[in-house]
This record gives C-alpha cells, structure tokens and sequence, in this order.
C-alpha cells in the first residue's frame, strides 16, 4: 500500500516534468521573446550532421537533434546536386553559448544591433537543435549579403521539401522580434511545407492555428510552445 502511494505520487510530481520535456523536444516548439527554454535544457538526442561546415565552427555547434540533422544531410545533398554547396556555420548553442554570444555582441555591436539579431540565453532556437546557420565559401559572416546567393535563391524554393523554413523572413520584425535573417533555417518537419505556403511566420501561423482552435482559445498565446 505504502509503495502504491510512493509510486502514485511520483507519478504526480515526475508528470508536469515530463509533459514539459515533450513540449521542448517538439518539432514544432516556438521559442522567441515571449516563449523560452530552462537554461538547463538540453536536446536529448543531439547529433553530428555529416555535411560541411565554415572551418573553426566548434564542434558542440555543428550539432542538431536527430532528425533535424538527417533532413539537413539530405537538403544540403539536394543543394549540391544542383552546383550550390552549402556550409553549416552554427547549429545547437547552449543556454551559456547564448550568453556568451548575447553579451559579447552587446558590447561590440550595442544594444539596438543585438534587440533585432541576438536572442537572450532561453530565447534562442539554437538551444532547441533544430536551428542551423548557413553560409557559403566567402559568404559565411551571418549578413544580408547572403539573400544575394544562389544558394539563398535555392532554399527559398527548396528548404520546406526538406522540413525547414526561413525562420525570420524580410520586413517580420513585428512579430518575429528579429530583423531579416536570410541564413537561419529552424526544422519544423511536415508542417514546414504548410507554414511556407501560408505566407505568414511562424508566430503569425500559430496565432491563426489558435484562433481556429475551440480548444485552445480560451488559452493565451504565452504557452511555452505546447503546439505540436
Ligand atoms: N539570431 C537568432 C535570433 C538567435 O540568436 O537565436
Ligand atoms: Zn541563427
């Protein structure tokens, strides 16, 4: 009896831990400015992609959750096979890599830059896995210069057949928080493909979704990324 109650009230403790661990590993997690990880999260099943990288990338950044890096391996083949070789430049960032980042750019760059380009530690999809920097050979410096490329011009056609998007679109600012950032792709999987043809970000899809959900719209939109 002793240990069935033991066992019970595990189960009631363990249960909202584990039900937010199911949130975090989502696919289809939102996190930004509203909505952030713990700082001790870490993806469970972090992995090496096997494609090419900018030289000096750390080894913990070439990282990506599983199947985001199998989808990545396959878009970064595709590009290929059409003449564009692609570089991975930073993928998962720690919540402290984040940190280090944030305050490093903060003082180089000031505050106005890092508002619009730098998420805090907590607010970044790096520290999902599912996000991915990109660049190719001498444009690998994370600049609008690479919305210039062929390489840009091929993922705005192909990255969502491959389960990605491009995560802070031209002029989304208003409801990404963050200025264009034509090398950022974040994994979302099968809903890639929906999110890209409705035009809209990602922030902006999921306020539709909730709006046209009875179950939810009660809810805030502030949920920690529950969807998915
Ligand atoms: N550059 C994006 C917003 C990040 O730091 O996660
Ligand atoms: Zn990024």
């Amino acid at each position: 009896m002793r240990r069935s109650l033991a066992a019970l009230l595990c189960a009631v403790i363990l249960l909202p831990v584990l039900a937010r661990a199911d949130v975090y590993e989502s696919t289809m997690i939102l996190v930004n400015k509203q909505n952030s990880l713990p700082s001790d999260y870490v993806p469970s099943d972090l992995s090496y992609p096997d494609v090419r990288y900018e030289e000096g990338v750390p080894e913990s950044r070439k990282q990506m959750r599983a199947e985001a890096a199998r989808a990545l391996e396959d878009m970064f083949a595709a590009a290929e096979k059409e003449g564009i070789e692609l570089l991975g430049v930073s993928g998962y960032r720690s919540y402290w890599t984040q940190h280090d980042i944030y305050q490093t750019r903060l003082q180089e760059a000031g505050e106005a830059h890092v508002s619009v380009y730098v998420a805090q530690p907590g607010k970044s999809e790096h520290q999902t896995g599912l996000a991915m920097d990109l660049g190719v050979a001498g444009c690998t410096d994370l600049t609008e210069r690479f919305a210039d490329t062929d390489a840009y011009r091929w993922l705005t056609e192909h990255a969502h057949e491959y389960g990605f998007i491009i995560r802070y679109p031209k002029d989304g600012v208003q409801e990404t928080g963050y200025a264009f950032e034509p090398w950022h792709v974040r994994y979302l999987g099968a809903q890639a493909a929906n999110v890209r043809a409705s035009g809209l970000t990602l922030e902006a899809w999921y306020r539709r979704k909730l709006a046209g959900s009875r179950l939810t719209r009660q809810r805030r939109f502030r949920t920690g990324g529950i969807f998915g």
